[in-house]
């Protein structure tokens, strides 16, 4: 299994179960583990009964947790903007400006591009630290055009980055009788950030899809609507050079059910699952029983042994 691990799926089918169980897992088989929490929801903190921070958290021997927010981040983020920007333009425009960034903040993408910016900050940043970095994520759609984001954003800041070049190096032709001093472009305060974010953002792709070292797993139920949405997110990942590595099948009935009802519930479940074999055939596919009760930390370990088939 890949060192960094996202587990992604439709809401509610198990995604932050099994990224626990699967961060106590590799805990247990002695690898220092990260849990990161991207979910809204926070039900991380709920599983270990611990509460996690949006600062790295020990949870059990060899295993830290985080959960950030897209909220908590789009604040930070735009205040260091703010911060950035004073640097860049006159103090008489900075009001003016900052009035921008605040209704900015809360139009539509900015917590999106602020959580990205965090989930890549800990990729670039804590890679060599551990040995595992597991991501439990929030529902498919968002995750797959988090991760599409690298490919789209590089491009954008190149082009930004040729735009900006250009002005500065006519301005630094006027200041210099014709000639351009380098320099001039080196120091320029928009460059330096857009050249900043633009290897921030190269590092991270490197790293997740160049170097492969990023798998996703998808978690599903043995329902049509989990299997149809799958299928589109993994077509759309594998053109982003995402591997997606396997699918746990979460909330497995029990065998021998007596009751009718249920005998036909675990025929129905059958004949998903055989759809499930021939869709994602190539595949790991792990299945996961339905428990009897939430999971919580006392049958967190139970469920943590289980991955050891997956491995
Ligand atoms: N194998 C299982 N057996 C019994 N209950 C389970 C199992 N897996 C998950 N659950 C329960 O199902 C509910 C949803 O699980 P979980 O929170 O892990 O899903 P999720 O995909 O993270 O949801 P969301 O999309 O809201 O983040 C929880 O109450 C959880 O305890
Ligand atoms: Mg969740």
């Amino acid at each position: 299994m890949n060192k960094i691990v996202f587990f992604g799926g439709k809401g509610g089918v198990g995604k932050t179960t099994c990224s626990a169980s699967y961060a106590v897992f590799s805990a247990k088989s002695g690898l220092k583990t990260l849990l990161v929490s991207t979910d809204p929801a926070h039900s991380t903190s709920d599983i270990f009964e611990k509460k996690i921070k949006n600062e790295i958290t020990n949870i059990l021997p060899n295993l830290d947790a985080i959960e950030i927010s897209g909220e908590k981040e789009s604040k930070i983020y735009m205040d260091n903007v703010k911060i950035s920007l004073k640097n860049v333009v006159s103090p008489v425009i900075v009001k003016e400006i900052n009035k921008q960034i605040d209704a900015a903040s809360i139009s539509p993408g900015t917590e999106e591009a602020a959580l990205f910016d965090k989930m890549i900050e800990i990729i670039t940043e804590k890679n060599d630290e551990y040995d595992r970095i597991i991501f439990d994520t929030a529902p498919t759609g968002h995750t797959v055009r988090l991760l599409t984001l690298p490919e789209l954003l590089g491009a954008w800041l190149d082009t930004l980055i040729k735009k900006r070049s250009k002005s500065v190096t006519l301005m630094s032709m006027a200041n210099h009788h014709g000639q351009t001093d380098k320099k001039d472009i080196d120091n320029d305060e928009v460059i330096k950030i857009l050249r900043k974010r633009y290897e921030k953002i190269n590092k991270a792709k490197k790293i997740m899809m160049e170097d492969k070292l990023l798998s996703f797993i998808f978690v599903i139920n043995a329902e049509k609507l989990p299997i149809d949405e799958t299928v589109k997110a993994i077509n759309i990942l594998e053109k982003y050079n995402v591997l997606v590595d396997g699918i746990v099948v979460n909330k497995i009935l029990p065998e021998n059910m007596k009751d009718d009802f249920w005998k036909s519930k675990k025929e129905q479940e059958q004949k998903y699952l055989d759809i499930i074999m021939e869709t994602f055939k190539g595949k790991k596919i792990f299945k996961l029983p339905l428990l009897q009760e939430d999971m919580k930390s006392n049958n967190i370990e139970n469920i943590a042994d289980k991955f050891s088939e997956f491995n």
